[in-house]
């Protein structure tokens, strides 16, 4: 009867002392959770009001512009009808000789996209030995994005600078982009070309931003130059399955510093 006695008030107590280290236990959870909560909306609060909000909702509305994911199908069905309207053209195999002079320069986005659209394989010459300067365009919205059908050759014969320091803010220098479904592999060659005074975050993002739904293309850069460049080079979206194993990206005799 004793031994009952003690056990059962034993039992009492354990019971009554765990409620107490219960509500203790919430008590400190709860102002650990007051705590927590107080410092994400001060951070917040402080991230709400800074420049760095300002900027990233910039760059996030100038990625939405060229490929935000929801509009992926229409991007990739406008790339097919283009490339479609292509194959029915007459001169489909013809390659266009362009020179870009310090004269079209500003106009280089518009010159290129013009005649990708026009479907022909293209031989880009920059005859000068050095360019700089903002692209003005009329009647393209900035950055453009490059629809890529077939090869294009970027060459120079000296070695040409293309200096980007006065690139539009929050924007890259070329976006290149690839459909599915293109019946030859596609080349973008750059020969002999130095790319120079690239600057920094949050100013500019990549040098080439590939939009991709195929792995069927391949960048080649031979004796090309990547001269005080303080950011991304290049960035590439992924596409969902491999079609072959050859890279995507070749550097061949490039320099970087
Ligand atoms: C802990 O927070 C909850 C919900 O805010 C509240 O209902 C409860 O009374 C609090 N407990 C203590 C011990 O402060
Ligand atoms: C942050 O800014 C948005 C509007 O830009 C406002 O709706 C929201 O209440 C703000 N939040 C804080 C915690 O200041
Ligand atoms: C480009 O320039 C070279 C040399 O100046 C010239 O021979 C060639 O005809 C030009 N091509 C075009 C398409 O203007
Ligand atoms: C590109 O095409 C548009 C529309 O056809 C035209 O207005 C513009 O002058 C062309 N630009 C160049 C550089 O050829
Ligand atoms: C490229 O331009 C340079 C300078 O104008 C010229 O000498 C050369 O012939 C051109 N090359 C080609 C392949 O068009
Ligand atoms: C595109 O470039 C590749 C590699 O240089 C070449 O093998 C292929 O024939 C080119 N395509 C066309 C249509 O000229
Ligand atoms: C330019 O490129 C061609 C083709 O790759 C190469 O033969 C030539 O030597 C290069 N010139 C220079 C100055 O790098």
């Amino acid at each position: 009867m004793i031994i009952l006695k003690i056990l059962l008030i034993s039992i009492l107590c354990l019971l009554l002392l765990s409620t107490v280290c219960f509500s203790y236990n919430i008590k400190e959870y709860n102002s650990t959770v007051k705590n927590i909560k107080k410092s994400n909306d001060d951070l917040y609060k402080e991230w709400n009001n800074s420049k760095e909000k300002e900027r990233y909702e910039k760059i996030r509305a100038q990625y939405n512009k060229i490929y935000s994911f929801d509009k992926i199908p229409e991007k990739a069905s406008n790339y097919e009808e283009q490339y479609n309207n292509i194959l029915k053209k007459r001169d489909n195999n013809k390659v266009v000789n362009i020179n870009i002079t310090k004269s079209n320069y500003p106009r280089f986005y518009e010159i290129l996209y013009n005649n990708t659209l026009e479907g022909h394989e293209l031989f880009i010459n920059f005859s000068e030995s050095k360019y700089s300067g903002a692209f003005n365009e009329d009647h393209l919205e900035l950055p453009a994005t490059i629809s890529v059908f077939k090869n294009i050759t970027f060459y120079s014969e000296k070695s040409t600078i293309i200096d980007l320091a006065k690139l539009k803010e929050f924007s890259w220098f070329i976006n290149f982009n690839f459909g599915a479904n293109v019946q030859e592999k596609i080349y973008l060659k750059f020969y002999n070309i130095t790319f120079k005074n690239y600057p920094n975050y949050p100013y500019l993002l990549y040098i080439f931003y590939l939009t991709t739904l195929t792995d069927n293309y391949q960048l080649y850069f031979e004796n090309c130059k990547f001269i005080n460049v303080k950011n991304v080079i290049l960035n590439a979206f992924s596409c969902t399955s491999a079609t072959q194993n050859e890279p995507q990206v070749l550097m061949n005799n490039c320099y970087f510093e």
